[in-house]
């Protein structure tokens, strides 16, 4: 007889599925998608453990199904769906992924960093519709090397981005809650925001999505932006106004935005953003690489089952 009882909201890796299946009673959703609410909420009364693959919010409302519940793991580092203040009072500690998804995210950043720039998705566009082949021009792009990157949010993901794109020669200047004490080593400028949205040929956005930092770019700030900037967000979605956004791409004071997530997501095929001609997507894909996925997988298994032994988690939202 198996102590302890896991629910897992989604799908699991199944090298998370092979290992906790082993140790714990698991009450997965093997089979895709999201579990359903009622199926969640049912399973969550006997749950000593929450394996969350996102997409629900974990709140008082939730907390009030799980009586029994010792730890929240979600296999993201992102955690703006958790109420971490809800998780404290209950006294349950929440895990997140940090580390292991560095280099995939910082990837996927520099990727959209330069199809912002040479519109690489664009290309293959124009190809594939038989432009080339009648000989229409597809027209310049333009150059990262000589330009400056300006990060808003310089953690471990927004310096590894820093590395890649001075690499194609960009002067980097960034602005984050704290100044870093390794500016000098990482070759990059504290600057603050205003001056970073003045300054920047390419403005990249890394921060967490909070309170201080929803729509922090909107009507005004695009506004603050050069005109013909471009700007990538693999941060969340909701860290930009979407209608602004569009605004700012529709007028051309923008003159590309490439992102990895959107608010809202998924979004749906009919969006106004997916009519404009300057724009790249990406489905909130920035970490899935089978190595990174399964490496998230197993730092929330161990974060579960240090949860349920009584120990810190290796991964514990909040602790340093
Ligand atoms: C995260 O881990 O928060 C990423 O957004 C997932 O791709």
């Amino acid at each position: 007889m198996k102590e302890y009882v896991v629910v897992a909201n989604g799908k699991l890796r199944q090298c998370a599925y092979d290992k906790l299946n082993e140790t714990v009673t698991l009450l997965g959703w093997q089979q895709g998608g999201k579990m359903p609410r009622e199926v969640l909420e049912e399973r969550l009364a006997n749950a000593d453990a929450l394996y969350s693959t996102g997409g629900i919010r974990i709140d008082e409302r939730l907390l009030a199904k799980a009586p029994k519940l010792k730890v929240v793991a979600q296999a993201s580092v992102g955690y703006d769906n958790i109420d971490i203040a809800a998780c404290t009072a209950h006294g349950i500690p929440v895990g997140n992924t940090p580390g292991v998804l560095v280099d995939a995210v910082a990837d996927t950043a520099y990727a959209l960093l330069l199809d912002s720039a040479r519109r690489i998705v664009k290309a293959h566009e124009h190809v594939a519709s038989g432009k080339w082949g009648e000989r229409k021009p597809f027209g310049l792009t333009v150059d990262l090397a000589g330009k400056t990157l300006g990060i808003i949010g310089m953690g471990d993901i927004g310096s590894a981005i820093a590395k890649r794109a001075q690499v194609s020669k960009m002067r980097v200047i960034y602005n984050n809650r704290h100044q870093r004490p390794d500016d000098a080593e990482l070759g990059v400028t504290f600057v603050s925001k205003e001056e970073l949205l003045a300054e920047a040929d390419f403005v990249l956005l890394a921060v967490t999505l909070n309170e201080s930092t929803k729509h922090l770019l909107n009507k005004e700030t695009f506004a603050m932006m050069k005109k013909g900037a471009r700007l990538i967000n693999i941060s969340r979605g909701g860290v930009v106004d979407t209608d602004a956004l569009y605004d700012a791409l529709a007028s051309g004071h923008l003159a590309y935005a490439a992102l990895d997530v959107t608010d809202p997501e998924p979004l749906p095929g009919d969006h106004k953003l997916l009519t404009l001609p300057n724009i790249t997507i990406t489905p909130h894909m920035a970490s899935a690489t089978v190595e990174t996925r399964d490496a998230m997988a197993m730092l929330t298994v161990d974060n579960i089952l240090a949860g349920l032994a009584g120990k810190p988690l290796p991964a514990q939202v909040g602790r340093k």
